[in-house]
């Protein structure tokens, strides 16, 4: 072959490589919208409130951040004035600087029955603490010096059925203990399975992916495997096997999961489903580490942890992605947003940002599950989140690799900018489709096995048959997990009916138990054609 025959043939192999490469389904819809193009801090840690407001942090030692707490403030003994928490109210699109005083780098939290959010742990002066946040137009944190037991970093929230929050694991923490505290001796039960699952040097099972089980024991993975766990009696109930390929998805191999929609049925769910998705393969941390950022998983494992015999059935990502955020959305698909496609978690650590999110189908034939959706410009990669509002918009945040803040002469600079995707059940052509709750009103109280009418209206045409209602609780994100994230789908026993022109009622049951909704403040939608209302509160108890 001549030197122009093999350079012909050269480029056709890379046109044929590229081909190949192709996404196997075209970008389908959603959009996306700067909200503000700086909060002032990059949004590590996210919250949403039932009174639609969001708390966000970074860390205190990330050095001057481009927001001052109000009033001339400063945090006491350091030359900090800068903020690094906001409040970002969504009705208004407006944010307000918060004062942490210790450290929250890398902690956890729950949303706490009242509507409170308790945040714990954190780094060094904050390894200990617990925070409360009380939403008003005046409210900041209040901080408990010594409200752990042991030093969480990295570790893992749930809110419990009894109202109480479980803060599993951390950094060489291989416990769990409780918030509140039912007396001062109570101590943090060992939890054999972290140190298990604990890669020598590498860990691979720090921020665990922990669900609330209905029978009221916790699913927990780690790494490359699961088990059912009663914190009660500190048991393991059921174990779980090995993911196929046993490649590891927690931190630093940053993958996500999330507790598939549960169907109520009569007061119960017959199925209960866990999809884990995304990671970085083994080695790849010590890799990255010497300057080789190794391809991200493009694997999910999905398994029906109900079975009595339950198996990982694996499927593949049209996207290979570390540092995803999965998130439930109101019409039960699951999105799967921000993150890279090489490298891992960690300062420096993750490479060539993906910025197409994808849906994933729960209910439809494997094969046709996945759909990716229009790109972002922004890189979201380490330190980055994403959380569900109201609205059924996504709100994205945060993005910084860096251990400082860093904006200029670096490849992923540190993203300040609050960003909402809108998947495409929110374009406009959908309005005639798209219910809106008459009643109940926004923060009604329902009780747990009681039938609830909700009155809702459509304009267009209404398929009755095709209409659901959901719950979704408002979770906890940090590093690409939401914590306590939960959706049900309501026993509505067909009852959809019309009330008049363009009205219409369903009535549904409420979950039965805290088992299944531990009490708290949930967001409830009707849906449509797979076409989600707006949202409206509601607190279950
Ligand atoms: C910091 O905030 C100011 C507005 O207060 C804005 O003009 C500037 O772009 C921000 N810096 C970055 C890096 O976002
Ligand atoms: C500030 O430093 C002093 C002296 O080290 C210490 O007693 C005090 O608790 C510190 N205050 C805070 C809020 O950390
Ligand atoms: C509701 O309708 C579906 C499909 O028509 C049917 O499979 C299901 O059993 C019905 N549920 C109840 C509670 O009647």
């Amino acid at each position: 072959m001549t030197f122009s025959t093999t350079l012909l043939y050269h480029h056709l192999l890379i046109l044929v490589i590229l081909l190949l490469h192709a996404p196997p389904c075209p970008a389908a819809g959603g959009s996306w919208s700067v909200l503000l193009p700086s909060i002032g801090i990059s949004a590590m840690h996210m919250q949403l409130l039932p009174n639609d407001r969001v708390v966000m942090y970074d860390r205190t030692d990330f050095g001057i951040s481009n927001i001052s707490l109000p009033n001339g403030k400063c945090r006491p003994n350091s030359t900090d004035c800068s903020a690094h928490s906001v409040e970002y109210d969504v009705g208004s699109n407006t944010i307000r600087p918060l004062m942490v005083l210790t450290n929250v780098w890398c902690s956890s939290g729950t949303l706490m029955r009242d509507g409170s959010l308790v945040q714990t742990g954190g780094w060094a002066d904050g390894y200990r603490r617990v925070r409360t946040y009380k939403s008003c137009d005046t409210c900041d944190w209040a901080e408990i010096p010594d409200g752990l037991n042991q030093q969480r970093w990295y570790a893992t929230n749930h809110l419990l059925p009894d109202g109480r929050q479980i803060i599993i694991g951390g950094r060489q923490a291989f416990n769990y203990e409780f918030y509140p505290k039912m007396s001062a001796a109570e101590n943090s039960p060992s939890f054999p399975f972290l140190v298990q699952t604990n890669d020598a040097n590498v860990e691979n099972n720090l921020y665990p992916f922990v669900f609330l089980y209905p029978d009221g024991n916790l699913f927990v993975f780690a790494n490359n495997r699961a088990i059912l766990f009663n914190y009660a009696k500190n048991q393991v109930v059921k174990t779980y096997p090995t993911m196929p390929g046993g490649q590891p998805r927690n931190y630093p191999s940053t993958g996500s999961a999330v507790l598939l929609p549960m169907r109520l049925n009569k007061g119960n769910v017959n199925v209960i489903e866990v999809l884990v998705c995304g990671g970085a393969p083994k080695g790849a941390f010590v890799n990255a580490n010497n300057g080789r950022f190794d391809g991200a998983l493009d694997t999910c494992g999905r398994i029906k942890i109900s079975d009595v015999n339950p198996q990982w059935v694996m499927e593949t990502m049209p996207l290979a992605r570390v540092m995803g955020d999965m998130l439930l959305l109101p019409n039960g698909h699951v999105l799967i947003i921000n993150g890279a496609s090489a490298g891992v978690a960690g300062w420096e650590l993750g490479r060539n940002p993906v910025l197409s999110p994808v849906t994933y189908r729960p209910d439809n034939q494997m094969g046709s599950r996945f759909e990716v959706q229009n790109p972002s410009t922004k890189p979201r990669v380490y330190h980055s989140t994403a959380g569900l509002l109201r609205d059924g918009r996504v709100l994205i945040g945060g993005s910084n690799p860096h251990d400082k803040y860093v904006f200029t002469n670096t490849l992923y600079p540190t993203e300040l900018s609050l960003e909402a995707f809108s998947p495409s059940y929110l374009d406009a052509s959908s309005s005639t489709l798209r219910p809106t709750i008459i009643s109940p009103k926004t923060k009604t109280t329902i009780r747990y096995g009681k039938r609830v009418a909700i009155r809702f209206m459509i304009s267009g045409p209404v398929d009755l048959n095709s209409v659901s209602v959901t719950m979704v609780s408002p979770s906890f994100n940090t590093h690409s997990f939401s914590m306590n994230q939960r959706l049900l789908v309501l026993d509505s026993g067909n009852s959809t009916k019309a009330l008049g022109k363009s009205n219409y009622q369903v009535v549904v049951t409420a979950p039965p138990s805290g088992n299944f909704a531990p009490t708290g403040n949930y967001l409830l939608y009707v849906v449509h054609k797979e076409i989600p209302s707006p949202g409206i509160w509601i607190r279950i108890q």
